[in-house]
């Protein structure tokens, strides 16, 4: 791996960086994990497809230790400076599932960095005691901080970015990708709407990234105005040309679509201006209302990334309908990263070999 400094690496354009990030002996492969552009078609296949032969043997005892041997002589740390409930514990069920012990620390006051040590120093410890990092972290640029550390560190380590800020939460799209690919069937030529705080959702963000690897998507931006989608992923979608529209009319849109991926008003970000879970309460124009379902296309799926706050009809909850697979989703997501840290640790064909028995 080519050494650069701090500041070459952080001038350098993210796709740019993306070989920085990848395998020592095939730099195209993902190692470190920190933005959705670095995964390709292939990749997002394979990894899909693995997930689905996880999940399958993970249902018998047999299958489960199996998999648990995989990596029962590797260790995870899963630093978590934000809070969190299904990244932090699908990815800890996700590394338990194929044997990893782990450690997390959920309350940085309650690590050396809270006495004044570095995220560099903090993250350099780490990679003394275990063999993967997965971070999440309220500051845009503290994964690349850290991956950036371990490519300068004799003990190179993955990093895998479990929510960045406002920018990006690649492993949520991967589960994201994973759910609707078993929802529909085929991601291809899909229109997906994608409602609600969109300016600062970084699952929206991942997820409109990885449409690149998609043909024929239209995606639909349904947001209040003030909370529109970024100019920088409208940018990126023009040169990828992928179509997109931007609409205030979550009603009109519902008939149209193969997805509806809700997503709830970050009031969180707002705290310091004094806002409060209230402020998170929906303009009801972009609630998707119980009766919606009904005018929903047959075979479409109505995603979340979770949690929920009431932009979605709780009532919901609790139908039984093959349309509603938020519940799902979050599941999805123990798998899929199971197969994401499969292949970084390259178990990922003998777990394939396995199933094919
Ligand atoms: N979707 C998601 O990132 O959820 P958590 O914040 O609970 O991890």
């Amino acid at each position: 791996m080519k050494r650069i400094s701090w500041t070459e690496f952080t001038n350098l354009t993210v796709s740019d960086r993306i070989p920085h990030l990848g395998k020592e002996n095939d730099p195209a492969e993902p190692f470190h994990v920190l933005y959705a552009q670095q995964f390709s078609r292939p990749v997002l296949d394979e990894l899909c497809l693995l997930a689905d032969h996880i999940r399958k043997l993970h249902k018998t005892k047999e299958g489960a230790d199996f998999l648990r041997a995989r990596l029962s002589h590797r260790t995870a740390m899963n630093l978590f400076a934000q809070p969190s409930t299904r990244t932090w514990m699908s990815f800890q069920l996700a590394e338990q599932n194929l044997g990893m012990p782990t450690s997390d620390i959920r309350d940085v006051s309650t690590s050396s960095q809270a006495k004044g040590e570095t995220l560099q120093n903090s993250i350099r410890t780490f990679s003394s005691y275990v063999d993967l990092i997965v971070m999440r972290h309220p500051d845009r640029g503290a994964a690349e901080l850290a991956a950036y550390e371990m490519n300068m560190a004799d003990r190179r380590i993955p990093v895998f970015n479990g929510g960045s800020g406002q920018d990006q939460h690649p492993t949520q799209a991967l589960l994201d990708i994973y759910t609707l690919q078993k929802s529909l069937g085929e991601i291809d030529g899909k229109k997906i709407a994608m409602v609600g705080d969109l300016m600062r959702g970084r699952t929206v963000r991942s997820l409109s990234y990885l449409m690149k690897n998609y043909k024929g998507v239209e995606i639909y931006y349904v947001a209040p105005e003030r909370l529109r989608i970024g100019d920088d992923i409208k940018e990126f979608l023009k040169r990828q040309h992928i179509r997109y529209t931007e609409s205030d009319n979550l009603e009109a849109i519902i008939p149209i679509v193969d997805a509806v991926y809700m997503t709830r008003i970050q009031w969180e970000w707002d705290k310091a201006a004094g806002a409060t879970t209230q402020d998170a309460k929906y303009d009801p124009r972009f609630v998707f209302k119980k009766e919606y379902l009904g005018r929903m296309k047959q075979k479409s799926c109505l995603l979340h990334p979770l949690p929920k706050i009431n932009e979605i009809d709780s009532e919901l909850d609790y139908v039984e309908d093959a349309r509603v697979v938020y519940w799902r989703q979050e599941r999805n997501g123990m798998w899929i990263r199971a197969a994401l840290i499969a292949r970084v640790f390259d178990v990922d064909k003998e777990i394939m070999a396995h199933a094919a028995e």
